[in-house]
């Protein structure tokens, strides 16, 4: 058996920080931002909210998208850099507000190639006979890791949530394939020293900022556009597919600049290239699941079309999937 996707479902904070805003905390314009990312506003949580009720949404509208109750779900994947708590798992939290009792849940973190990981993984265990149906989502609280004195970040993160309902079918449907990739030798490109065991949270470290996201932008986006270029034509290669095969490709929502970029490498249409950064701005692992359920929502993906997802963050992490949906 292969695995299909059968719902689909987001979820973005109401609470809308504009680049008007951002000029109020740093040197910086809505033009320049306009000119050098195509990011208008970005979505964000209110302080202390919890990763687990943004997913516990979004997995509700799929679930209701797909007409599965929540006992149905067998396993639950959460793709975060930014969990609840350092433990139990986001995913529990989800598990337990949606009373997904017979589910087994965990996270995942690949960063912004956090949704593209966690749907290669369910897909492999449904593949496996380790459940029937999953939920994966791609889910983020970036705003709590983003240094809002740095200007060279801050104007790009926003929060949100996707998710997708994960179902049993046969061969030749559904997920296609997954090709995941990752070099652990260009980790300080994206990192965040503070927190974890190298680091641990001190009142020093807060007051040092490295409990904050460090990007070095331009060498990040360079990686960016030719990674997920390449990851996107292995998956066209080896399902024997061209890129006007695809009826729509949805890469990760980092930069417009980047995003052109690698669609015109590629050869597609721009009509055929799902954007929606300018009101989201980057959501790491949710970028590509919330377009993915904008996408559906807007009639732009109908039964049966070829799409193409692509993710590509820290670690550094990149990733494809195509799909027949
Ligand atoms: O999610 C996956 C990983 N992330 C990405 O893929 C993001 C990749 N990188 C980027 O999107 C871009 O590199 C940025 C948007 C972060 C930066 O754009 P850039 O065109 O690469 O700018 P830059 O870093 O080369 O900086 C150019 C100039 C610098 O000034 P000087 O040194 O030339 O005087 C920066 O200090 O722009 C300055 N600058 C800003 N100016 C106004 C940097 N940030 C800002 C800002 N407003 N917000």
């Amino acid at each position: 058996m292969a695995s299909k996707i059968v719902g689909l479902g987001m979820y973005a904070p109401p609470k809308k920080m504009t680049n008007q805003d951002l000029e109020k905390l740093v040197e910086t314009s809505d033009s320049w931002i306009m000119e050098r990312t195509g990011i208008k506003s970005r979505r964000i949580a209110e302080l202390g909210a919890a990763n687990s009720d943004m997913g516990f949404l979004a997995s509700q509208k799929a679930l209701a998208d797909a007409g599965v109750r929540a006992e149905d779900i067998d396993l639950i994947v959460v793709g975060t850099c930014t969990p609840d708590m350092p433990l139990p798992s986001t995913a529990c939290f989800i598990q337990k507000k949606l009373g997904a009792r017979n589910a087994f849940a965990l996270d995942l973190n690949a960063a912004c190639s956090g949704f593209i990981y966690a749907l290669s993984v369910a897909d492999a265990l449904i593949r496996a006979g380790r459940g029937r149906k999953a939920l994966v989502l791609g889910s983020e609280i970036l705003s709590s890791v983003t240094d809002y004195t740095d200007r060279a970040t801050c104007i790009l993160f926003g929060d949100g949530s996707g998710a997708v309902v994960l179902a049993e079918c046969p061969e030749g449907d559904g997920v296609l394939s997954c090709h995941l990739h990752s070099d652990g030798n260009l980790w300080e490109l994206i990192h965040c020293p503070g927190g974890g065991t190298v680091n641990p949270l001190t009142p020093d470290l807060i007051s040092r900022r490295m409990i904050y996201i460090r990007m070095q932008g331009n060498e990040t986006f360079k990686h960016a556009v030719t990674k997920m270029v390449d990851v996107a034509q292995k998956a066209l290669a080896h399902n024997g597919c061209t890129i006007d095969d695809v009826a729509l490709f949805i890469p990760h929502q980092a930069n417009l600049r980047i995003v052109s970029a690698v669609g015109k490498r590629l050869g597609v249409t721009p009509d055929r290239v799902f954007v929606n950064l300018e009101r989201y701005g980057n959501t790491s692992a949710a970028s590509v699941p919330i377009a993915l359920a904008e996408a559906k929502a807007q009639g732009r993906i109908r039964p049966g079309d070829l799409v193409l997802l692509v993710a590509f963050g820290a670690g550094l992490t990149w990733g494809s999937a195509l799909i027949r949906m």
